[in-house]
């Protein structure tokens, strides 16, 4: 297999010996840039986090709420917005990623298997169609109705077992699922959500959900008629959410009662645009 110059940012995993060679360059994100490499006899992916100047939404406080900091000196650094601060939020960003791998992986979710994380890099497997090139995302990809159907329960299971294990993906879309030849596999994870502590996580769940609904629903119309995402909350906060649980796509909307969790919404969205502006003007982007 023909190789390229490895970027520096690869060089000090390469003197580990965590890579032997870098075969190609996949994508270059807004946050990221990807690679196909090389480990012995096996091909892997490599994500190398940019630094965090672009990263206004995903990193704002609905995503970061409640997130575990090792010590109060970083904690208060990171509240003050000081170089070592910034570091310590891009290290604690990067982290979050990693962990859900892992945890991710432990309980039985299609998502990449991680190897290593080292100098802000995040060693993967390469999620490979049949013939072992590098998986098209779901957007890149046209469905029968059946397919679409197919994938779509596939997808639902995943995200109740995700919600299971206490995560929320928070960024769940066509553009962060890859074909796999073994069928769909979830990536790019930096801004999952704790479910308990964080309490934005319901409204990140009904939008992964309608996500999925929407997308599938242009292969199989009658889709967009489901209302999966609050049947799944709606178990999740009765503590009866299991991973076998058979879903049915309704769900009993209280009527009459006041919304009191759709002003308490738009009043949280008004907090976390302010919120997010004030980190854009911190970081002076
Ligand atoms: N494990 C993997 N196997 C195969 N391809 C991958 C893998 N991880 C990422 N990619 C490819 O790299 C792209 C970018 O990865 P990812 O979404 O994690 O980064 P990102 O910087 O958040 O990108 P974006 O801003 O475009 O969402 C994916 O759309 C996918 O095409
Ligand atoms: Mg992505």
């Amino acid at each position: 297999m023909a190789c390229m110059k490895p970027p520096q940012r690869l060089q000090s995993l390469i003197e580990e010996g965590l890579i032997d060679t870098v075969v190609r360059q996949l994508m270059s994100g807004k946050e990221a840039m990807v690679y196909v490499v090389r480990c012995g006899d096996e091909t892997r992916c490599a994500k190398i986090y940019k630094e965090a100047t672009q990263r206004s939404f995903r990193q704002a406080v609905d995503y970061t709420e409640n997130r575990k900091v090792k010590n109060t000196r970083q904690a208060r650094a990171m509240a003050k917005g000081t170089h070592f601060g910034r570091q310590a939020q891009e290290d604690a960003w990067q982290r979050a990623e990693v962990d859900a791998l892992y945890r991710l992986a432990a309980v039985g979710v299609r998502v990449p298997k991680p190897h290593n994380f080292c100098d802000g890099v995040l060693l993967m497997e390469l999620v490979a169609d049949e013939n072992g090139d590098a998986a098209p995302r779901l957007n890149d990809v046209v469905f029968a109705p059946e397919q679409a159907r197919a994938h779509h329960a596939t997808l639902l299971k995943e995200v109740v077992r995700m919600l299971c294990a206490g995560i929320v993906h928070g960024d769940l879309s066509e553009f962060n699922i890859l074909l796999g030849a073994d069928g769909p596999v979830i990536i790019d994870l930096p801004q999952a959500v704790d479910a308990a502590g964080n309490n934005h996580a319901n409204r990140l769940l009904l939008r992964d959900v309608a996500n999925l609904r929407n997308f599938f629903g242009r292969f199989a119309p009658e889709l967009l008629q489901t209302e999966y995402g609050h049947e799944i909350w709606d178990l999740y906060q009765r503590g009866v959410l299991h991973t076998e649980v058979a879903l049915t796509g309704r769900f009993e909307h209280q009527h009459g009662a006041v919304d009191v969790s759709g002003v308490l919404r738009e009043i949280d969205d008004t907090r976390v645009e302010q919120a997010a502006r004030l980190l854009r003007l911190r970081s002076g982007a």
